[in-house]
């Protein structure tokens, strides 16, 4: 725990918790900690740019919000920061004074760089850079966790606690995290296409469109579950369901001849390209 008086062992839930900036991310996380009981509501807060919107979240959730982002900084022992990639310089420069080697700071911006926060907040300051994805909605999100000079394993159990309440976490080195981004965080667009295909395909064939949409959901979940509860390679699962001169190997003529494979391949590589190119630091 970055306070040593509260310590992630003792008093989880003690931990005082400020989301800054809580947009489609932020509100996410906000709704997770609640949700889970991670953490007491009077121990949340949270701040966003407009008082209409901070008026909104206030009447949804049972925390305080508002738009002053040094006095939610000021009383937290986590600060959790979710404004868009160009504004993070703007706001941690503002909450720098309510900040020190006793507070933890994450960062779920896309793209900015630890060095870059680092220099933001000031000496010492522990951060940790953390990548979520949006599946966090429903608990089922993929979130990656890097840490930064000062951050301790302890600091980096806080974030993992924290964001365990939405999904499943995972420790990279920071020069993989334009590579989590492009796979992880932008991967659902790419399965949504792939759900919504395989849907069309089976509404072409005479599914009712919310039967098809359920069937390939379902299936997607379900293989996808198989291969993080056994462990085996995709290739090897594929090979299972692939009777000789099955339905099957004909399906999957179609995907090599369509070029699935290469395209998804090299989605996620433009899509971490982009990733490397968002942050030009103000
Ligand atoms: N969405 C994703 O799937 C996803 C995934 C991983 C990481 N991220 C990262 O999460 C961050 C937020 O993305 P988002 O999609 O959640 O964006 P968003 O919905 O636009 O949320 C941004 C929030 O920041 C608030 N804000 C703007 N300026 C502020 C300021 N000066 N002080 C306090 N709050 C301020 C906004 O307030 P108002 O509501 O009042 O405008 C809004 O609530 C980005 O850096 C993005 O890279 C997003």
């Amino acid at each position: 725990m970055p306070a040593p008086k509260r310590s992630a062992a003792s008093d989880r839930s003690a931990t005082r918790v400020a989301v800054i900036g809580a947009g489609k991310i932020g509100g996410i996380l906000l709704e997770g900690f609640l949700e889970q009981k991670l953490l007491r509501a009077e121990n949340l807060c949270a701040s966003v740019r407009h008082p209409d919107r901070a008026r909104e979240l206030a009447a949804r959730l049972p925390v305080s919000v508002g738009t002053d982002n040094r006095a939610a900084a000021r009383r937290a022992d986590v600060v959790l920061v979710a404004v868009k990639p160009q504004t993070v310089r703007e706001v941690l420069e503002e909450i720098r004074p309510e900040l020190g080697p006793g507070k933890l700071v994450i960062s779920v911006a896309a793209s900015v760089p630890l060095a870059s926060l680092e220099k933001f907040v000031g000496p010492r300051v522990p951060v940790v850079r953390a990548m979520p994805n949006t599946p966090c909605l429903v608990r089922r999100g993929m979130i990656a966790l890097a840490r930064g000079a000062h951050a301790t394993d302890a600091h980096l159990e806080t974030a993992q606690t924290l964001f365990a309440t939405v999904g499943r976490t995972i420790v990279v080195d920071e020069k993989l995290m334009d590579a989590v981004t492009g796979l992880s965080a932008s991967g659902p667009a790419f399965i949504y296409v792939i759900l919504e295909s395989l849907a069309e395909g089976g509404v072409k064939v005479g599914l009712p469109r919310d039967v098809a949409t359920l069937l390939a959901a379902q299936t997607a979940l379900g293989a996808a579950s198989v291969v993080l509860e056994t462990g085996a390679h995709p290739a090897l699962l594929k090979d299972a369901v692939t009777t000789p001169a099955g339905c099957t190997i004909d399906g999957l003529l179609e995907l090599e001849e369509g070029r699935l494979r290469v395209t998804l391949i090299k989605a996620v590589v433009k899509a971490v390209k982009r990733a490397g190119e968002l942050w030009l630091e103000p």
